[in-house]
């Protein structure tokens, strides 16, 4: 019998690039669900069946044993295979798996990877009957993001098991979920981006040349993580529109910025916006702006002029969860 999880994508509001040096952040999952559906066969192969695979009439499949073996993964299957090799070294079966992954075809970078490993995680446990606490579907969830990936600080993979709005930070070692309601912002795509490991190789070679400096920076990012939980908390959306803009100044003093986003984020602030920043790693993606209703229609217009994609989502939603059998 198939059965199928999902996981929400995500947001990241304040913190990125410090959360890699074990600097605090803040993130949200938003709902941009993607989910995977799993059934056992008795034929030890692997099939794997995604959207965009669908799109262009191709699948995967492949013996069970050479992907239990192998480290560079297709990247068209590549977050799953590694959840599955996870999933396998700790709770080893037998036969194969018939695999389909469903979800919005354009991910906007905002965490596809992450909710696809988490999700096929959660279906295997569940297809598997074995218990695996959120705590485990995270660092499993983790270590294959990061066989993928090769960096990255595990914040996405989170938000996608927890859900709602997180304080992340120490590596994981400190997840903890705020009280945030539906925030009222309004996402602005600005294009693809370069990979989030160049970015971070990036950051890594600036640090390198200059240690205190970005050590600095790092620091003002992590006094902003604690003062945006407390405007937050209040809903002061003033405060936070300002820490928002302060941390997309720290960000392109970071060179991660590009002139799409910047031109994205300083059309939203003219627009009346409270704030915006780009979110996530930089040198594309997306962006976000907070603001106030009556002037929503404004900021979107402001975005979509200045050659954004406005993409509208609900923040702090459900992380993974069984979905009932169809
Ligand atoms: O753009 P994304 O979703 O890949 O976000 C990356 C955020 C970083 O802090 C740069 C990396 C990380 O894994 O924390």
């Amino acid at each position: 019998m198939p059965v199928t999880a999902s996981a929400p994508g995500k947001l990241m509001l304040f913190g990125e690039h410090a959360v890699v040096y074990r600097y605090p952040c803040i993130v949200t999952a938003v709902d941009l669900r993607y989910s995977v559906t799993v059934e056992q066969v008795a034929d030890p192969i692997i099939t794997i069946d995604t959207p965009v695979m669908r799109k262009y009439d191709q699948s995967f499949s492949a013996p069970i044993e050479t992907i239990l073996r192998q480290t560079n993964y297709p990247k068209a299957a590549a977050f799953v295979l590694a959840a599955v090799k996870q999933f396998h070294n700790r709770n080893p079966f037998d036969g194969g798996l018939s695999i389909r992954t469903d979800g919005p075809e354009v991910s906007y970078g905002l965490g596809s990877s992450s909710a696809v490993t988490v999700a096929s995680i959660a279906a295997l446990a569940e297809q598997f009957k074995v218990t695996a606490p959120l705590g485990e579907i995270y660092t499993m969830a983790v270590e294959a993001v990061l066989e993928v990936q090769g960096k990255g600080s595990g914040f996405d993979v989170a938000s996608a098991v927890y859900g709602g709005t997180l304080y992340f930070a120490k590596g994981g070692r400190e997840i903890e979920p705020l009280e945030v309601p539906d925030l009222p912002i309004v996402i602005g795509f600005s294009g693809d981006k370069v990979s989030t490991t160049n970015l971070i190789d990036q950051v890594s070679g600036l640090m390198a040349r200059n240690p205190e400096t970005v050590e600095g920076i790092f620091k003002v990012m992590n006094e902003i993580v604690w003062q945006a939980q407390r405007f937050l908390d209040l809903q002061d959306w003033a405060g936070l529109g300002d820490l928002m803009n302060i941390n997309q100044g720290l960000l392109d003093a970071l060179g991660v910025s590009t002139s799409q986003l910047a031109k994205q984020v300083f059309a939203a602030r003219k627009a009346g916006a409270f704030g915006a920043k780009l979110s996530g790693a930089g040198g594309g993606d997306c962006m976000f702006a907070l603001v106030d209703p009556g002037k929503k229609q404004a900021v979107c217009e402001a975005i979509e002029e200045s050659g954004g994609i406005l993409v509208s989502l609900d923040t702090g939603v459900n992380g993974v969860r069984i979905e009932p059998i169809q």
